[in-house]
């Protein structure tokens, strides 16, 4: 089993698809284990892209993502990392493949909806950002006997 940290960015929010993407994590049969909508401050957008302090892209991408509320979650599944990002599809929408979450509702390279962590360790460092120990809820949905067999 695999966490990983989901952002909802603004865009999502300010284009209402915050329930049709949730709903495709939710029949893909990941679990949703923490979830709120919070709003991105500068400092919390510094550390969070870290990696893109540098970028000249930086600057617009700390804008937007402070410019409305985010939905922050964690997901748990199998292999969740990668099946989450396979499900997003390429960073920029206008790449990304038919049927990916981005494929289907973005057009754009900066406002492309989610974002996932990209490893396990992006992933414990990025949900340490987001949510402490005690915002779990570690309880499963009963459909999950249904979801694949226990030995898989
Ligand atoms: P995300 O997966 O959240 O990781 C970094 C984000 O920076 C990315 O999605 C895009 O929103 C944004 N991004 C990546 N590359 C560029 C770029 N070249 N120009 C503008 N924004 C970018």
């Amino acid at each position: 089993m695999q966490r990983t940290l989901i952002l909802l960015k603004p865009d999502c929010f300010q284009r209402r698809l915050i329930g049709q993407i949730l709903s495709r994590f939710e029949n893909k049969g990941l679990n949703i284990v923490a979830m709120k909508l919070i709003q991105v401050t500068p400092e919390l957008s510094k550390q969070h892209y870290a990696e893109h302090a540098d970028k000249p892209f930086y600057p617009s991408l700390e804008s937007f993502i402070t410019s409305a509320p985010v939905v922050a979650l964690a997901l748990e599944g199998l292999d969740a990392i990668s099946v989450v990002r396979e499900m997003l599809g390429a960073t920029n929408g206008l790449k990304a493949a038919p049927g990916t979450i981005r494929g289907d509702f973005s057009s754009s390279r900066q406002m492309n909806l989610v974002h996932a962590s990209d490893s396990p360790e992006s992933a414990e460092r990025e949900l340490g950002l987001y949510f402490s120990e005690d915002e779990y809820c570690v309880s499963q949905p009963e459909l999950e006997r249904f979801m694949r067999a226990a030995d898989e």
